[in-house]
C-alpha cells in the first residue's frame, strides 16, 4: 500500500514528515521532493532497502545511485578524501542542485554505487527534504523517482502515474522548482568532471572551477559510443514513447515540417508564429529560459497522450540552463536534424 502525504512545500507539518521518515527508518521507500526532481528514497545504509529502488524503477544494477546529506558532517560517514578541492563549489551550491563525486567509504555499500568506489553525494535545498533528512537520521540514496527510462518527475501526479502501488509513500510537495536533475561533478580523479550539466549552469561551474573537464558526449549524439564515466549517460533516457525530431539546424526546419505534416511542434513561446496552423506546445518563454527547464519533463510526458505518431522539438542555442535542457533534449530524442 501507498500512503500519500500532502504537505506544504515550504513549511512542511513536522508530525507528517515523521511518518515518512519513520518508513525509511524501518528499511521503506518513500518518494520526495527536492528542488531539482522527485527522488525515491532509502537508508543507504540498508542493502535490501536499496535493492527495493532497483526493483521498483526496474534499473539495471550497475546504474548507481546519489546519496543525499543535509549535513557537511554526515560527509565523514561517505567518503574516503579531502573535500577541500570542491570546496569553492560546496561553498555556493550547497544545499542545492549539485551532486559531487568523490572515492567512497568502504562501509558504503557498493549496490548503493552500482560497483563503484566512488559515490556520488548531493545536499538539497529544498525543505521538505531536508527536514525528511533530518527526522530520517541517516543518508538517503535516491534516484529520480520515475520508471527507469521514463523523463523525471516533477510533479507528485507523475510519480503517481509511474510508482503508485510500489512505494511505501509519496510526498506530494507540488511541483519542484528546478525541473531537470542535479548539476554532477566528478571530483574522485586527478581533474575534476563535468558529468550532468543541470540547474547550476556551466558557466557558473567553470568560474569556480576553471580546469573543469568538460566531456563532449555531454553535447554528441545520442547512441555514439561514450566513455562509461557515469552509467547512467549512456542509456536513452527521458524518451517518451512516441519518436522525437529534435531540430537544431533551421535551414532543414522545413524539410522536417513537410514530412511530418501532422507532428505537432515544441517550442518556445516566441517561435509559436513560425508553426501557424500547426499545433504547438510551448515550453516557456526565451526571457525566462528557466521556466523552459522547469517545464521540460512535464511535456514529454505528455506527449505520449497526443494522438500523432511524432513529434518535433526545437533546439536551443545550448548556453545557460539551455545547455542542460539541450542535453536533455538530446537524450530523449530518437533523431537529431543538424
Ligand atoms: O537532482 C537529482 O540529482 C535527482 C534528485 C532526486 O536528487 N536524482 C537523480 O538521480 O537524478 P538519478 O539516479 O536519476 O541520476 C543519478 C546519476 C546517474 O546518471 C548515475 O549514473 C550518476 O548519477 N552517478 C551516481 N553515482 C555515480 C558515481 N559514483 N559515478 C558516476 N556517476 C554516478
Ligand atoms: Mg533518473
Amino acid at each position: 500500500m501507498t500512503m500519500l502525504i500532502k504537505v506544504d512545500p515550504l513549511k512542511p507539518a513536522e508530525d507528517v514528515l515523521r511518518k515518512a521518515a519513520d518508513l525509511i527508518k524501518e528499511g521503506g521507500v518513500v518518494a520526495f521532493p527536492t528542488e531539482t526532481v522527485y527522488g525515491l528514497g532509502a537508508d543507504c545504509f540498508n542493502i535490501s532497502a536499496v535493492l527495493k529502488i532497483f526493483e521498483i524503477k526496474k534499473r539495471p544494477p550497475d546504474n548507481p545511485l546519489i546519496v543525499h546529506i543535509y549535513d557537511k558532517k554526515q560527509l565523514e560517514d561517505l567518503i574516503d578524501q579531502d573535500y577541500q578541492k570542491a570546496s569553492a563549489i560546496i561553498d555556493v551550491f550547497w544545499p542545492g542542485p549539485v551532486t559531487l563525486i568523490f572515492r567512497k567509504k568502504s562501509d558504503v555499500p557498493r549496490e548503493v554505487t552500482g560497483g563503484l568506489e566512488t559515490v556520488a553525494v548531493r545536499m538539497p535545498s529544498h525543505p521538505v527534504a531536508q527536514k525528511l533528512l533530518l527526522l530520517s537520521a541517516t543518508p538517503i540514496a535516491a534516484p529520480s523517482a520515475n520508471l527507469s527510462g521514463k523523463p523525471s518527475p516533477t510533479r507528485a501526479e507523475h510519480v503517481i502515474e509511474d510508482l503508485y502501488g510500489l512505494v511505501d509513500a509519496i510526498i506530494d510537495g507540488g511541483e519542484t522548482p528546478f525541473g531537470i536533475e542535479s548539476t554532477i561533478i566528478d571530483f574522485s580523479r586527478e581533474r575534476p568532471v563535468l558529468l550532468r550539466p543541470g540547474p547550476a549552469t556551466i558557466e557558473e561551474i567553470l568560474k569556480l572551477v576553471p580546469n573543469l573537464e568538460i566531456p563532449d558526449f555531454l553535447l554528441k549524439k545520442i547512441n555514439e559510443p561514450v566513455r562509461p564515466l557515469s552509467p547512467g549517460m549512456t542509456y536513452r533516457h527521458y524518451a517518451p514513447e512516441k519518436p522525437l525530431i529534435l531540430v537544431t539546424n533551421e535551414n532543414k526546419l522545413d524539410e522536417i515540417l513537410l514530412k511530418y505534416p501532422e507532428a505537432p511542434v515544441i517550442c518556445p513561446q516566441e517561435m509559436t508564429t513560425r508553426f501557424y496552423g500547426r499545433r504547438t506546445i510551448v515550453l516557456g518563454t526565451l526571457k525566462e529560459p528557466f521556466t523552459i527547464a522547469q517545464n521540460l519533463f512535464h511535456v514529454l510526458r505528455t506527449v505520449d497522450s497526443i494522438t500523432t505518431n511524432a513529434v518535433i522539438a526545437i533546439g536551443f542555442e545550448p548556453k545557460g540552463i539551455l545547455f542542460s535542457v539541450m542535453n536533455r533534449l538530446r537524450r530523449a530524442a530518437t533523431e537529431i536534424v543538424e
